[in-house]
């Protein structure tokens, strides 16, 4: 029953995004007429940065709604980020009787990726909301843009590489530059992708509104 609770935030997309090759040009009737972006942040550093991002989205014309994994949420004030988008940050399964509260989604951003929701992503695993929404966006074939953020030594992992290749034969655009990621000795350093994926979900519209 959460199962199924879960996917009524997206299944009334249908197959419209495939239809236009993964591109946005269509806004979906929400109340506001703009399309919805689902940003799944993981418990990695740079979900700190996260509402620079939704700003960045929200002036290229998304409505943005968080979700965070339960290990995302600790490193996120959920308050002011949904202050920021209109909507609350969701982290958990909500029951049949609880009103859907965010509206369903167009495409979604993985930013921050874990190496460990890349690869239990990449294995179908479904044991939080963030992947019970992404594994139903795989199915039905909505845009997903994934900014994994392992360290040197994990992205060097055969498994973790399995998963990003596992991801990219499914459609997922995947944005790692492994020298941009931080050491296991330093985990601060590195350059997170933000323009890169500034500039993906402009393409995602399908317009470059600089
Ligand atoms: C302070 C801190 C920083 C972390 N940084 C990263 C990171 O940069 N990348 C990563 O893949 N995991 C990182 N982790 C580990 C993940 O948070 C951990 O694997 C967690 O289970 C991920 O859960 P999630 O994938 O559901 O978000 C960090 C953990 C902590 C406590």
């Amino acid at each position: 029953m959460l199962y199924i609770s879960c996917l009524r935030n997206i299944c009334a997309h249908r197959a419209r995004s495939a239809q236009e090759g993964g591109r946005i040009n269509n806004p979906v009737a929400t109340p506001d007429a703009r399309p919805v972006l689902y940003l799944v942040a993981c418990g990695a550093g740079p979900a700190r940065q996260l509402p620079g991002f939704v700003r960045s989205s929200q002036d290229e014309g998304w409505d943005v709604c968080v979700i965070t994994t339960p290990a995302g949420a600790t490193f996120l004030d959920a308050d002011p980020v949904a202050e920021l988008t209109g909507h609350p940050v969701r982290v958990s399964y909500k029951h049949p009787d609880e009103p859907d509260v965010l509206p369903p989604a167009d495409a979604f951003v993985i930013a921050p990726a874990t190496f460990n929701t890349i690869n239990k992503m990449a294995a179908g695993i479904s044991d939080t909301l963030a992947l019970g929404l992404l594994n139903e966006a795989v199915g039905l074939g909505l845009p997903i843009v994934a900014a994994p953020w392992p360290n040197t030594a994990l992205a060097r992992h055969p498994v973790f590489q399995a998963s990003v290749a596992r991801l990219r034969d499914w459609g997922v655009r995947v944005i790692l530059d492994p020298a941009r990621l931080p050491r296991p000795a330093d985990p601060d350093a590195g350059t997170f992708p933000w323009p890169e994926l500034r500039a993906a979900l402009t393409s995602l519209r399908g317009y470059d509104a600089s």
